[in-house]
């Protein structure tokens, strides 16, 4: 397989690494189709993005008319031989703010459709983030849609894979409160894997050991970390700026947080507050109800069962340690 290659900073350009285990599931897939659609979520950062676009060349490999779009950035690829498809697309993406990404984002499925009608045997659907960009309401029936593409094709098809993916915790809700897909966590780089990543960084850069224990093996925050120089003082206020982790917060949820910091755990005793969960979820803190580690239910490798120095509990977790480490600052500890 082609290892694609993507922008880790503007100035840094790296070989896709590792994710075996993710993308033998998408060759599983692609031999055995998806029976509704998957919905890939996890923390922000983490490689959903980057294993979808590896994941479209591998299946393009396979032989099969791939379309991936992510919406919000407005970008999309086609692997197929109809050329219309290519054009439709570009067509939707140049059109307005605000328009182009919700027009891509339906498109998908009336090319999809499109390229059956037309006798192509194998498809693949990848949307990238297309719940941000149609709105979390709108969600559940963008899926229902998807699996209506699986369940009542135009035509018979030999394969068709339909895979999604979102760090939005609260879609999960949303979604999961119906049988139309198919939810799969995914964690951030494994040890190995985030070892080949950091590899690839030029210049002097802190220990291996160091930065693992500061990102949890989060590709994107390694890339900040790039770009701050390696000051994670930086890259942590910038993160209780983005997570608005201001006093009325921590003042309101102190003794909490305080637990949560020390053990995510802890928010998953039957009196910790489910308005601060929901809140950190939506913030993107944590992810709350980790599924077991059995690698069939995990996108990828599974998380460790329980990590304290990475802030990973059984069945919390922070989605990083600089995560953690935003709120810890924003308690002033
Ligand atoms: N498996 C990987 N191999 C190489 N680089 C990766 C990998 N996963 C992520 N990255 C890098 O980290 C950045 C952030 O990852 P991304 O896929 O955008 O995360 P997500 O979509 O989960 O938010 C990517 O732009 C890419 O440069
Ligand atoms: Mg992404």
């Amino acid at each position: 397989m082609k290892r694609v290659k993507l922008s880790l900073t503007p100035g840094i350009e790296v070989e896709f690494v590792d994710r075996e285990l993710a993308l033998k599931k998408v060759e599983e897939w692609a031999e055995r189709s998806t029976r509704l659609p998957k919905v890939v979520f996890g923390p922000e950062g983490c490689g959903k993005t980057a294993w979808l676009r590896q994941s479209a060349v591998l299946l393009k490999e396979l032989g099969f008319h791939v379309i991936y779009v992510d919406p919000l950035r407005k970008y999309f690829e086609a692997y197929t031989d109809v050329k219309e498809v290519a054009r439709r697309l570009a067509d939707a993406a140049a059109k307005t703010l605000g328009v182009a990404e919700i027009k891509l984002a339906s498109l998908v499925i009336d090319l999809a459709d499109e390229l059956i009608r037309r006798r192509k045997r194998k498809i693949a659907i990848l949307a990238d983030d297309v719940f941000q960009a149609i709105g979390l309401g709108e969600a559940a029936k963008y899926v229902k849609a998807l699996l209506g593409i699986i369940e009542y094709p135009p035509r018979s098809v030999e394969a068709i894979v339909v895979v999604v993916a979102t760090s939005e915790g609260v879609t999960r809700r949303e979604i999961g409160r119906h049988r139309w897909a198919d939810l799969l966590p995914m964690w951030n780089l494994p040890k190995e894997g985030f070892k080949q990543l950091y590899d690839q960084i030029p210049g002097e850069k802190p220990s291996f050991e160091k930065v693992w224990r500061a990102t949890g093996g989060n590709p994107h925050l390694l890339g900040e970390l790039y770009e701050a120089k390696w000051d994670v003082g930086i890259v942590v206020d910038k993160l209780v700026e983005r997570k608005r982790l201001a006093p009325g917060f921590t003042a309101k949820w102190r003794p909490w947080l305080e637990k949560a910091v020390e053990d995510p755990d802890a928010l998953w005793s039957p009196d910790a507050p489910m308005e601060l969960i929901d809140e950190l979820e939506a913030r993107n803190l944590i992810v709350y109800l980790l599924s077991e580690r059995d690698s069939r239910l995990w996108a990828g490798e599974p998380p460790p069962e329980r990590d304290a120095e990475l802030g990973i509990g059984r069945r919390v977790a922070w989605q990083t340690p600089l995560h953690r480490e935003a709120v810890r600052r924003a308690l002033g500890a």
